[in-house]
């Protein structure tokens, strides 16, 4: 199958071409390389890609000419492209441009092919607002300028599906951590930190936090499954993340114990819609898709903090 997958360059999307390729399928990656974080990592993440055959085009979803740039022949999009997370520097425009008419812009592209892709929108838990406890028929309350973007893209592709234009599903994302995660999250942070003999900037209030934290190749799980299952999918919502809870306090905890050193914090004061209470509900995803997650927040933070060793990007 040949696959488009958009966001390529970056963390989940990177790894999930990789899966997509080993599946056997022909894959394209697109990004616009953003300079949202150190564009040396997603650079990276790229070169990784093409040693494994997976091309990653140079494309801006907000602005290229789609139609003159993408292949035509597409049997899935996986959309992963955004602007992600809760950032002070952020603008509006950073959010409603790269998630909202990027997505839109997107759909009208696949809508017009020949042979119609399944799309399949990535999604998080911040839709659901400042605790996202919930199941997928629970009203969304977003808290924030990310998390009510993130709900309109993923209102957009529902209702191409609602229309009967375009199949798709939407897969909503709980705290993903691991090889290449982005710098501005909690776990590269807390590792650099650690390994560079910096205070840790926490967040004020944060270490109370509870998160669903997942492994990148748990969420990649659940993402590929979907293939073979567009039947089930089409329309559909679903959660995807462990239902163990940890404290942002007991991920440090869990990091110093792999360090084997006390980490220095110091207080920052809090982030304005930043969620406090995050558990993947994933009964329906267990039901219909068969999804388990099993990687412990130790073993999952072994891999990634070996995975910051051997990769100086920065
Ligand atoms: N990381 C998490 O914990 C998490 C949790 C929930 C949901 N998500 C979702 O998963 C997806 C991937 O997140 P990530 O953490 O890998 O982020 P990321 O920033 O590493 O990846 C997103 C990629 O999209 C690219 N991009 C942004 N705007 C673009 C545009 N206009 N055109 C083309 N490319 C563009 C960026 O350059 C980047 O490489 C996002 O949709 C995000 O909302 C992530």
């Amino acid at each position: 199958m040949k696959i488009l997958v958009t966001g390529a360059a970056g963390f989940i999307g990177s790894h999930t071409s990789e899966r997509l390729k080993e599946l056997g399928n022909d894959v394209v990656g697109v990004d616009n390389f953003s300079p949202y974080y150190d564009l040396a990592l997603k650079k990276l993440n790229a070169k990784t890609l093409l040693e494994k055959n997976i091309e990653v085009l140079k494309i801006d979803l907000r602005s290229d000419d789609l139609s003159g740039k993408l292949p035509k022949d597409l049997d899935y999009i996986f959309h992963f492209a955004a602007h992600p997370g809760i950032s002070n520097t952020s603008t509006f425009e950073d959010y409603f441009s790269n998630n909202i008419l990027a997505t839109q812009r997107l759909l009208e592209f696949a809508e017009q092919l020949p042979k119609k892709p399944f799309f399949v929108n990535i999604a998080t838990s911040s839709i659901y607002g400042l605790e996202a406890t919930f199941p997928e028929s629970v009203p969304p309350k977003p808290a924030s300028w990310y998390g009510v973007t993130k709900l309109a893209a993923e209102q957009l592709v529902l209702a191409k599906s609602r229309e009967n234009k375009l199949e798709g599903t939407s897969f909503r994302l709980f705290s993903v951590y691991g090889p290449r995660e982005r710098p501005d999250k909690l776990y590269t942070r807390l590792i650099d930190c650690g390994m560079n003999n910096k205070p840790f900037p926490l967040f004020e209030g944060s270490e109370k936090h509870l998160r669903s934290f997942t492994y990148v190749q748990d969420i990649v799980d659940g993402i590929v499954s979907v293939i073979g299952k567009e039947t089930v999918c089409n329309g559909e919502i679903f959660n995807l993340g462990t239902e163990t809870e940890s404290t942002t306090a007991q991920g440090i905890s869990t990091f110093e114990e792999i360090l084997q050193k006390k980490i220095e914090t110091e207080k920052k004061p809090p982030r304005d819609g930043d969620q406090s209470r995050t558990k993947a509900n994933i009964d329906k995803a267990r039901k219909l898709l068969g999804y388990n997650p099993q990687t412990s927040l130790k073993e999952g933070l072994i891999a990634q903090t070996e995975w910051f060793k051997n990769n100086i990007y920065h």
